[in-house]
């Protein structure tokens, strides 16, 4: 199964996909976590692993990917860099970090002043979700950079299950909306997560979602515990009974 996760900055995305990867690892799955934010540097750390090299550099550097990817285009071919499917256990060593029986891949960081948008990430991004054949027993979830810049790139595409992660705030209730009508137009399973939620928000969020229509798979607490973590920079080692919960449904 690949997962995608999504929703507006600092909604909660990265907290998710590591408290649901630490979840899923515990119930014997294989999992890979796909970094693809290209500015933030807080997954790999909430993991407790050392943020891999570059995923882009592999196949030679973020220039030579978007030269590679322009002539592709130019010629009017399919804007794909890899020559054959690959499995999880496909991916270089080099580029994996692994604890716990979690592994993590990074696209790419942009790393200077004026190198460049971040159009050769996202198209490596798609590129691999599409190009990577997942087994019954193996799970990919991916954390997507804030927004929905890689809607319009399509790099949901390759996803079975996309996550939109909502906190308590107008705009991210909007985003979720505008994210849900956009995944289900293209025939994905689509869940709401509501996070940071205590009782006041929880009524408010469901009521503002219009919860018969929109399928709302769960509601993370605000925890003090993991509020800490993250600040500290340290690896989320909180057991939820409602990420449990949420990763049953997701699973089942
Ligand atoms: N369930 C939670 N309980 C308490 N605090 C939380 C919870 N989820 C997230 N946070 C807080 O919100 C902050 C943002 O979370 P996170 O980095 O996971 O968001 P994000 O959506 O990945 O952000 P970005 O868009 O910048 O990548 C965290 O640093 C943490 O302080
Ligand atoms: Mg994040």
């Amino acid at each position: 199964m690949r997962i995608l996760v999504c929703g507006k900055g600092g909604s909660g995305k990265s907290t998710i996909c590591s408290l649901l990867a630490k979840s899923m690892v515990a119930k014997g799955y294989n999992i890979l976590v796909i970094d693809s934010d290209e500015s933030n540097y807080g997954l790999h750390r909430q993991l407790g692993m050392e943020l891999p090299d570059d995923f882009m550099n592999f196949f030679g550097g973020k220039k030579e990917i978007g030269r590679k990817m322009r002539e592709l285009f130019n010629k009017g071919e399919s804007v794909n860099i890899f020559d054959k499917r690959w499995g999880i256990d496909d991916l270089p060593r080099e580029y994996i970090a692994e604890k716990n029986g979690i592994k993590l891949l990074a696209i790419g960081k942009i790393h200077e002043f004026r190198e460049g948008c971040a159009c050769p990430m996202g198209a490596l991004a798609k590129t691999l979700l599409d190009n990577l054949d997942v087994t019954n027993k193996e799970v990919v979830i991916v954390d997507t950079d804030a927004g929905i810049e890689h809607f319009g790139r399509g790099v949901e595409q390759g996803c079975d299950v996309i996550l939109v992660i909502v906190e308590p705030s107008y705009e991210s209730l909007k985003l979720a909306k505008k994210i849900e009508e956009m995944a289900k137009g293209i025939g994905k399973i689509v869940y709401v997560v509501l996070n940071k939620v205590d009782d006041y928000n929880r009524d408010m969020m469901l009521k503002s979602l219009n919860r018969s229509k929109v399928n709302v798979a769960g509601a993370i607490p605000a925890n003090k515990d993991v509020f800490k973590a993250c600040l500290a920079g340290e690896e989320l080692d909180v057991d939820l009974r409602e990420i449990e919960e949420l990763t049953n449904k997701i699973l089942e």
